[in-house]
């Protein structure tokens, strides 16, 4: 018994010390002069319990009051830097030494044995970039993905879950999102695993290439036929392949469908500006079996401006991160290596430092007053900036404006009269996309609806 009590007196002991540690030591990782939050005495006064679970671009933005634009988070597993001043956020991201993705601790370097591998959360050095492999609609292998990947995605919410605040909880099997995360690139990888099997019975890409699998597929075995030696870590081994196959298309798989749900979604809500757009349509691509052409889209003022509106309005990507390669300075900030920096692009998108009623839904903020011409582009980030700007812009850009204005050239959108307005609530996961929504679908005859 008396063995009992001394160990749990040590327990105990150990206990509070372990907390005296934590709540009252001065923090060492403060190296800059910048307010924020540096130990758990911090998260408890400025009550960043009650936010766990928002997405992480809301709790950070409500700091904004508070610490301003830019501050520190240093209480967690590893420092962040949290930046919603986008000139600050551009000189950022157009600096290679801070292009790495994520510092070693984190968990997307879980998901491929802790290598930093991959296009998406890959270090900048081993950034492949690839192009990607089509699915045709009914491939069972891109329709399995599609659904799979649309539920499994909206189950992240980096940044403000518990286990990015406090990564070793990720060794307690179950308790957080990051058992989840491995399940799901094990499922990505079994899926990939198999096309690649399909591809090796046939070997059709060593003659024939036809995707980004079979060039890997191709590479891969010339390597292996000429004996490469892996010296310097640049041969290419089927776990690359998979882990660029599932960033590929984790990136882009539900993004451009995301934002057309967003832009159905305001055009029943506003439905002046989308009477604007059809008439721009009209007049330029025409009312009847004209096919639009990505040739119309610079002569189209008004849709490029609605567009750029949904690409802020909706912010699919609220935020991006990166890390810094070595030690640094940015505006005379002084940043270690390996420090997270978190770009808030919600922030940014919603700062009235910036725009004017940010909350308000106004097309108009992007054309100049004679409405000729588009201003204000540069203010917004949808697709991150500079060295890792987002490698799928131009293609979501066009299979946006193609699919935008054939849906609004043949169809109206309006309010359903028996489920009342969409809300302006969001799912968020990795990406964000509207709560599913009812809206009456009224099909266009002639250019009338
Ligand atoms: C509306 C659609 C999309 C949006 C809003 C979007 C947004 C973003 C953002 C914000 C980033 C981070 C960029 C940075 O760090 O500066 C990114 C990266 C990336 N995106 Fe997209 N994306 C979209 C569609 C796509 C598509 C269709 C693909 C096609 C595969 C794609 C592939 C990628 C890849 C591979 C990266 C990582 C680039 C790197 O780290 O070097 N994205 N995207």
């Amino acid at each position: 018994m008396q063995g009992y009590y001394a160990v749990q007196a040590i327990f105990l002991l150990g206990f509070s010390i372990i907390v005296t540690i934590i709540f009252l030591a001065p923090n060492k990782r403060r190296k800059n002069n910048l307010k924020g939050i540096f130990n758990l005495w911090d998260v408890i006064r400025y009550g960043l319990i009650r936010h766990l679970g928002k997405p992480n671009f809301e709790v950070m933005k409500t700091f904004e009051g508070t610490f301003g634009p830019v501050f520190m988070q240093n209480y967690s597993s590893h420092e962040t830097l949290c930046v919603m001043d986008i000139g600050l956020a551009k000189k950022l991201m157009s600096r290679s030494v801070f292009a790495n993705r994520l510092p070693g601790n984190h968990i997307f370097y879980h998901r491929s044995n802790k290598k930093a591998w991959g296009p998406l959360f890959g270090d900048f050095k081993r950034n492949e970039r690839v192009s990607t492999q089509r699915f045709e609609h009914d491939d069972p292998h891109g329709h399995e993905l599609h659904q799979y990947f649309h539920h499994w995605q909206q189950k992240f919410n980096f940044g403000s879950s518990i286990v990015s605040i406090f990564n070793w909880l990720r060794h307690i099997p179950k308790l957080t999102e990051h058992d989840s995360w491995i399940e799901g690139h094990q499922k990505l990888f079994e899926i990939f695993q198999t096309i690649i099997k399909e591809k090796q019975v046939t070997k059709a890409y060593m003659d024939k290439p036809q995707d980004c699998i079979d060039y890997f597929l191709q590479k891969m075995s010339l390597q292996d036929s000429n004996n490469i030696d892996d010296s310097k870590g640049n041969v290419l081994t089927e776990e690359i392949i998979l882990v660029t196959c599932a960033d590929l298309f984790i990136a882009g798989s539900v993004n451009i469908s995301y934002e057309l749900e967003f832009a159905i979604l305001f055009m029943a809500l506003y439905p002046s500006v989308q009477g604007k757009v059809q008439d721009e349509i009209d007049s330029i691509i025409g009312s009847n079996n004209s096919v639009p052409l990505l040739n119309s889209k610079n002569l189209m003022v008004y849709t490029e401006a609605t567009t750029l509106e949904i690409l802020r309005y909706s912010s699919i990507i609220g935020m991006l991160a990166r890390s810094s390669v070595e030690d640094a300075r940015i505006n005379e900030i002084p940043v270690s290596k390996d420090t997270t920096i978190a770009i808030n692009i919600f922030g940014i998108h919603f700062s009235s430092r910036i725009w004017e009623d940010p909350a308000e839904f106004k097309p108009e903020r992007f054309l100049n007053a004679g409405g000729t011409a588009i201003v204000n582009q540069d203010k917004i980030i949808p697709f991150g900036y500079g060295k890792r700007r987002c490698f799928g812009e131009s293609a979501a850009r066009s299979t946006f404006f193609l699919f935008y204005t054939s849906l609004l050239q043949k169809f109206t959108f309006s309010i359903s009269p028996n489920h009342g307005p969409p809300s302006l609530e969001n799912l968020v996961g990795i990406a964000k996309s509207p709560k599913p929504y009812f809206v009456t679908v009224k099909e266009r005859l002639n250019g009338i609806s």
